[in-house]
């Protein structure tokens, strides 16, 4: 059976009317939106949400750390202050439902699974900004009980138990921890001098438990870790590890000269392959 995806990088406020027309237009069974939808305003936010509820395309959308927070919570945890942001907080889940309604009748995802034919996408933790700590963890402990990483992987094991296919597909809004640690590895660390992993350690739990569960996970899908580097050169976008693709689909600004950024994911029973298109 062939599964042919549509994987929307980080938007940061790029998409329009022609995005809608032209992402449908390509017969995919399912488009997925690894986050951050919009830079610093909120409405600008908002209003790639409405854009992107226009699609005929069933589509799934993890929110990411842009996705929500005030920009003072999101200084904040930058600058490890997360106590301020944690006043915040009731902006952060007011906002979270706003978004959920802007994109109805897509479905905003976050520790769930959803089928698509004979495979299940399984999203991972929202807002995550990566690395080795618990993003917005005011917000995670009253929206979702979380208030550790081990938790956070404790509840993608369990979405994962929940899966009642063979085939299971990841998306979260950073891709997991193991996959290298230069500044231009997939998902390493290119904002210090040290560079290393920037991965989130509990979505690498999640899946090293379906392996062990025997679960073919066909692709690992994220973005955040946008793919041109601060200061200059370019990440690996795309890995193949233990039978698995890794993606990170963050083309930022995902709108250039080539025109406008999506990757085409296929799947078959032979593998799956990663396409970037500029349409
Ligand atoms: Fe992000």
């Amino acid at each position: 059976m062939h599964t042919h995806l549509i994987v929307v990088g980080d938007i940061h406020g790029h998409w329009s009317a022609a995005d809608v027309e032209q992402l449908d237009s390509e017969g995919a069974d399912a488009i997925l939106v690894v986050g951050d939808l919009a830079g610093l305003r909120w409405s600008a936010t908002l209003g790639v949400a409405r854009g992107i509820a226009a699609l005929r395309t069933p589509t799934l959308v993890l929110p990411g750390n842009h996705d929500g927070p005030h920009p003072g919570q999101l200084l904040a945890e930058v600058a490890g202050q997360q106590q301020l942001g944690d006043w915040l907080t009731g902006t952060l889940s007011r906002r979270v439902e706003a978004l959920r309604e802007a994109l109805s009748p897509h479905t905003l995802v976050g520790y769930s699974a959803h089928r698509i034919g004979g495979l299940t996408v399984v999203a991972g933790r929202p807002h995550s900004m990566g690395g080795p700590t618990l993003s917005f963890p005011g917000h995670m402990a009253a929206a979702w009980s979380i208030e550790t990483l081990e938790a956070s992987a404790e509840r993608l094991c369990e979405v994962v138990d929940a899966v009642d296919t063979e085939d299971v597909l990841f998306l979260a809004h950073n891709g997991p921890t193991g996959l290298g640690a230069t500044r231009d590895a997939i998902f390493g660390c290119d904002f210090r001098r040290e560079a290393g992993d920037w991965g989130d350690p509990d979505l690498a739990v999640a899946v090293e438990h379906a392996r062990r569960r025997g679960l073919r996970v066909r692709a690992v899908v994220a973005g955040h870790m946008h793919r041109r580097l601060r200061g200059g050169g370019q990440r690996r976008w795309r890995e193949c590890r233990d039978d698995t693709l890794y993606l990170n689909a963050a083309e930022v600004p995902r709108v250039a000269r080539q025109g406008r950024h999506h990757v085409r994911l296929d799947l078959t029973p032979e593998g799956v392959t990663a396409r970037d298109c500029w349409l």
